[in-house]
Parts: structure tokens; sequence; C-alpha cells
């Protein structure tokens, strides 16, 4: 892991409880905006080629549901938490930083 971090929008930028793709060189990442909280997480679903930004956003239960077979990740620690999902995707550190979300890839 590297010890830069990249800017992905302003906090104001995504509304909260919503999910947003960012892609960063090779990486497609989710980013949530939890009541003013961010999570980071790979956005390819880890059970097949779907984004989980494209998916259900629930910020209750804290998880995102694929779009495409309904599997369901903790956006948090990113730990698969729904059939069919069962292999867990990677999450980033995010900070704010002068009003900008940032990600440490
Ligand atoms: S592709 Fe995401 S649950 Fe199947």
């Amino acid at each position: 892991m590297s010890t830069s971090w990249t800017t992905l929008c302003g906090a104001d930028d995504l509304p909260d409880g919503e999910a947003r793709a960012f892609e960063i060189g090779e990486a497609r990442l989710c980013l949530v905006n939890d009541a003013g909280s961010f999570f980071c997480v790979d956005d390819l679903c880890t059970h097949g080629r779907a984004f989980l930004s494209e998916g259900y956003c629930d910020t209750e239960d804290c998880v995102l549901e694929c779009p495409l077979h309904g599997g369901l990740f903790d956006y948090k620690s990113g730990e698969a938490c729904g059939d069919p999902a069962e292999k867990p995707v990677r999450t980033y550190p995010v900070r704010i930083e002068d009003g900008q979300v940032q990600v440490r890839l």
C-alpha cells in the first residue's frame, strides 16, 4: 500500500446515503457517504462482473447490494455478508483533508 493520498471529490459532492464510482489508474473504487463518514471499497463485486456502486446502498445496515445477484458487502469492513457473495471486497483508508475526500491506495 502506498503512503500517498488521492483526492476523489469534495466532501459535499457526494450526498449522504449515496455510493459513487471513481476510477484511479487501474483501480475502480466505490465511495460511500454514510452521514458524513466516508468509506471506500473496490467497486467490482467478488462474485461476478458487476459494480457495487450501481447497486443499492443501505446505510442503515452499512451494506452495498450488488445489482446483479443481490450479494451484500459491509462497506466498513469489506466483508461479504449476504449470498451469493462469499469473498470480501478490499477496503481503503479514507480521510477528509481541507474539505476533500481522499483515499490511500
Ligand atoms: S455479481 Fe455480485 S452477487 Fe453476483
